[in-house]
């Protein structure tokens, strides 16, 4: 409590997506609305270990619908493996004033929230990732926005192997899901998708190369998880089999900037609002998500044990839209 108001601390923590701003937005401004006092703690849960915090007010967050990254700064915390350390940052949000804190991040960030709450400290987690791969949310922030960034730079990188009849090798990230790369894959007509969910091996790869070259097709775009790695190498193995001249392109940090979509800017506004609306009524420990396009809130213990598989029905799909 700060003289007598709620106060509820926000960070951002794991790597940025675009749209994590219009989620801080929202939790600002649903607290401000709802006469709580919000408080932004810088570079995720190092900034409660080293008390770096500040009270955020209407015009901390003015025109920030638009800004890709995170105003708060992020950061992937090790000292939150021990407990010694989450006890500190527990006192300090205490000594704060913090009744409640929302974590914007991916389900790693979540563990901290789950350690947080367990102390005593109420927080709620917000699914904010490129990646997709938070199981209990068929959406997280910034998978709209990645995805139209790879789709443009796809189709840059098309023309370029249109004009030479060359294959294309796109890496895209993912982590260790292949939403990212199966989506884009069906969006740029991707001859070829390799997740780790769904592998392929190199002749597999070519056998598509040449089903698609006795269609008429003069060059190819292979569509690749991270996660399945040697990329590089897949090239050149495409090319020594195949013999057409075929190159790599690993995409990379890229795609995690860059202005939100209108998907992510929308669904980061729902989550955030939902999240402060929680913490108002005392209640922490969950993550909110997204269900039959519903926003709704889970256990976080419940939704770290969660599983979610690629969608394989849009696997078919590509398989006969070749
Ligand atoms: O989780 C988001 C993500 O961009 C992954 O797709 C990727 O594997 C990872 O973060 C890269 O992390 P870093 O920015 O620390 O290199």
């Amino acid at each position: 409590m700060i003289d007598g108001k709620k106060c509820i601390g926000i960070l951002t923590s794991g790597g940025d997506a675009p749209g994590m701003n219009d989620a801080i937005r929202a939790v600002v401004r649903t607290a401000l609305h709802n006469d709580m006092i919000p408080m932004g703690i810088i570079k995720g849960y190092n900034g409660l270990l080293e008390k770096n915090y500040k009270i955020m007010d209407s015009a901390s967050v003015s025109n920030i619908l638009k800004k890709g990254g995170t105003i708060l700064f992020t950061a992937r915390c090790k000292e939150f493996y021990e407990a010694k350390y989450r006890e500190i940052a527990y006192q300090n949000a205490l000594e704060a004033g913090m009744d409640g804190l929302v974590v914007i991040g991916g389900d790693g960030s979540y563990n901290g929230a789950r350690y947080l709450s367990e102390l005593g400290l109420p927080c709620i987690g917000i699914p904010g990732t490129i990646d997709n791969d938070i199981a209990c949310t068929e959406y997280t922030i910034g998978f709209d926005t990645a995805m139209n960034t790879i789709v443009e730079a796809v189709d840059r990188l098309n023309d370029t192997s249109q004009s030479h009849l060359r294959c294309t090798v796109v890496e895209v990230m993912g982590r260790h899901a292949g939403h990212m790369a199966l989506n884009t894959g069906v969006a740029c007509g991707a001859v070829a998708i390799v997740t780790e969910e769904a592998p392929l091996d190199i002749n597999q790869i070519c056998e598509r190369i040449f089903h698609a070259m006795e269609r008429g097709k003069h060059h190819y775009i292979i569509m690749v998880s991270e996660g399945v790695g040697e990329t590089e190498r897949m090239a050149r193995d495409i090319q020594s089999l195949t013999g057409i001249d075929t190159r790599a392109s690993i995409l990379g940090h890229v795609q995690r900037g860059g202005s939100p979509t209108l998907r992510d800017r929308v669904v980061a506004s729902e989550m955030g609002n939902y999240a402060v609306h929680l913490l108002a009524q005392g209640i922490g420990n969950r993550v909110v998500a997204m269900k039959d396009n519903k926003i709704v809130d889970y256990d976080i213990q419940e939704a770290l044990q969660m599983k979610k598989g690629l969608d394989m029905n849009l696997y078919r799909v590509m398989e006969e839209i070749i």
